[in-house]
């Protein structure tokens, strides 16, 4: 794992209640978000969920910082995933299940402070 992933899962799991400062890194999974997985897709589990974490950590933060879910409204990230699913290297199944951490991830943090961006 890169050192500034790492630091945001430090980051991410010592804040464990929000503190509405931006973090860089990937948010952990919640078990709202998971609970709102498994009920949106029966075949989701917590553990897809957590792997869909981890390669979205390896697989998007090459160019950038890793993305924060809550950048963009829930419906917008399988698109987004989508446009950016080649070159990420990444098959059907990878692509789905990181656009559903990543919609469950701003469905969760909605009601967290975020920085407003235009797509
Ligand atoms: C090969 C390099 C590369 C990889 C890998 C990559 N990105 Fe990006 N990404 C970019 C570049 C360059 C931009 C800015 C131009 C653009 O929007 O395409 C960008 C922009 C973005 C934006 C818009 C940021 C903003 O300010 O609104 C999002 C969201 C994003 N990437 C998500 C992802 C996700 C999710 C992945 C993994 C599936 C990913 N990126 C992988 C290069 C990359």
């Amino acid at each position: 794992m890169r050192p500034h992933a790492m630091r945001g899962l430090a980051a991410g799991l010592a804040l464990a209640g929000w503190c509405g400062c931006v973090t860089p890194g990937l948010l952990p999974v919640t078990t709202e978000q998971v609970a709102r997985a498994e009920n949106r897709w029966p075949d989701m589990t917590a553990e897809r969920l957590q792997a869909a974490r981890t390669l979205c950590a390896s697989r998007c933060s090459g160019c950038h910082a890793p993305p924060d879910p809550r950048d963009r409204a829930p419906a917008l990230w399988p698109g987004e995933v989508q446009r950016r699913a080649q070159r990420s290297h990444l098959d059907a199944n990878q692509g789905e299940d990181m656009a559903r951490y990543l919609e469950t991830g701003a469905a969760v943090g909605e009601a967290r402070p975020v920085v407003a961006r235009t797509p």
